[in-house]
């Protein structure tokens, strides 16, 4: 287990109060395979150097199971190491690359160059061993990065945007690689990157950062379907989720967020306490937890349509509220089948299930609780 306590990061020449990483803790299992994922400049990369021991941490600690390892050279450490530029030699063959960091720790050369070949072999580049990396594509460099980390058998791999100079449909199959390679050797394994898509695909639990803090720790389905805070729901999801500034307030009996366009009637089972009663909040709700519905329908909002996008899975459909007083328009996912046509109206219905509540006077804390 690698556990981070606390971790405070100043860099020199910094602003007093701009910390890069402010109070950062975490947790990673033996084995586990995590994300930290936040925009740019939310202090990733600064807290992966600090794990590989490149950056010391002003204040806090960091543990390799029981071993508190501040002041462990990063060749102590037992990692490996994949940036978002790979730094192959490039006057080196493949096999040269791999076996570099072994015969930096007096590895015999044969010894060695037997070890590249075995791991050259696991993220299968076995018949590249004599080229040079300038004969290689893009993604086999980054395999050849990636066995130059393996090659030492770590007990951590750290990658900091490894995908970010791949084409996107290559992207995919490399981050398939990665998790696989992964899996068979049981290496805990920590990712940097900015790509939401990617963290959520390939991990077993994300960290969301923001500003050097933790917004939020959890795997995947429950970053997405229970954000802890405005700013994690906002981060993910594309199409990103509806937002609309309301008003909770009760109505003979009922709890109801009212709102320029709309009034929404929460659910029995999703209450607020009371003292949340007159609150400003954000009610928000994921375009596909939005349904098409009848103008029967009880709960059923009028909303014109306002523009159609063909996404090829499907439609994103853009509506706005029928007096258009809301200040961002509705996007709701339908399917190909769905007969919409824009300028038309429509009557759509929120899954009472699904919506939020991020409260403005608390730092868009989210008031739902998920029982
Ligand atoms: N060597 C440095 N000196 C001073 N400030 C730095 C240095 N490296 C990073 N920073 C600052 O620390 C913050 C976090 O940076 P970084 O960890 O690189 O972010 P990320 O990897 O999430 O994009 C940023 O505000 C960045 O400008
Ligand atoms: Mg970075």
């Amino acid at each position: 287990m690698i556990t981070l306590k606390n971790i405070v990061k100043e860099y020199d020449g910094k602003q007093e109060g701009s910390k890069a990483v402010d109070g950062l803790d975490l947790e990673i299992k033996k084995g586990e395979f995590v994300a930290l994922l936040g925009p740019s400049g939310c202090g990733k990369t600064t807290t992966l150097m600090m794990l590989a021991g490149l950056l010391k941490p002003t204040s806090g600690e960091i543990y390799f199971g029981d071993r508190l390892v501040n002041h462990v050279e990063p060749k102590d450490r037992n990692i490996g190491m994949v940036f978002q530029s790979y730094a192959l030699y490039p006057h080196m063959s493949v096999r040269e690359n791999i076996a570099f960091p072994l015969r930096e720790r007096k590895m015999p050369k044969k010894e060695a160059y037997e070890r590249a070949r075995e791991i050259s072999k696991v993220v299968q580049i076995d018949h590249l061993l004599d080229r040079r990396p300038t004969q290689l594509s893009g993604g086999q460099q980054q395999r050849v990065a990636m066995a130059r980390a393996l090659a030492k058998n770590p007990e951590i791999l750290l990658l900091d945007e490894p995908m970010s100079n791949l084409d996107a449909r290559l992207k995919l199959d490399v981050r398939d690689e990665i998790r696989k390679i992964q899996r068979n050797l049981g290496v805990t394994t920590i990712i940097v990157t900015h790509d939401q898509e990617e963290a959520l695909a390939i991990s077993d639990r994300v960290a969301i950062l923001n500003g050097g803090k933790i917004q939020q720790y959890a795997p995947p389905n429950e970053l997405f379907t229970q954000p802890i805070n405005l700013f994690v729901a906002s981060f993910l999801g594309n199409p990103p989720m509806n937002l609309v500034d309301g008003v909770v307030e009760e109505k003979s009996g009922n709890q109801v967020v009212v709102t320029n366009g709309f009034e929404y009637s929460l659910p029995e089972s999703r209450k607020l306490d009371r003292e949340h009663i007159g609150k400003q909040v954000q009610f928000g709700i994921r375009p596909h937890d939005i349904s098409i519905t009848t103008g029967e329908d009880p709960r059923g909002i009028r909303v014109k349509v306002d523009l159609i996008e063909h996404l090829g899975s499907g439609k994103l459909v853009k509506a706005i509220d029928s007096e258009e007083k809301l200040e961002s328009m509705i996007r709701l996912l339908a399917d190909n089948e769905t007969p919409v046509r824009s300028g038309e109206t429509i009557f759509i219905r929120f899954r009472d299930d699904k919506f939020h509540l991020f409260d403005k006077t608390a730092g868009g804390l989210n008031l739902m609780q998920y029982r």
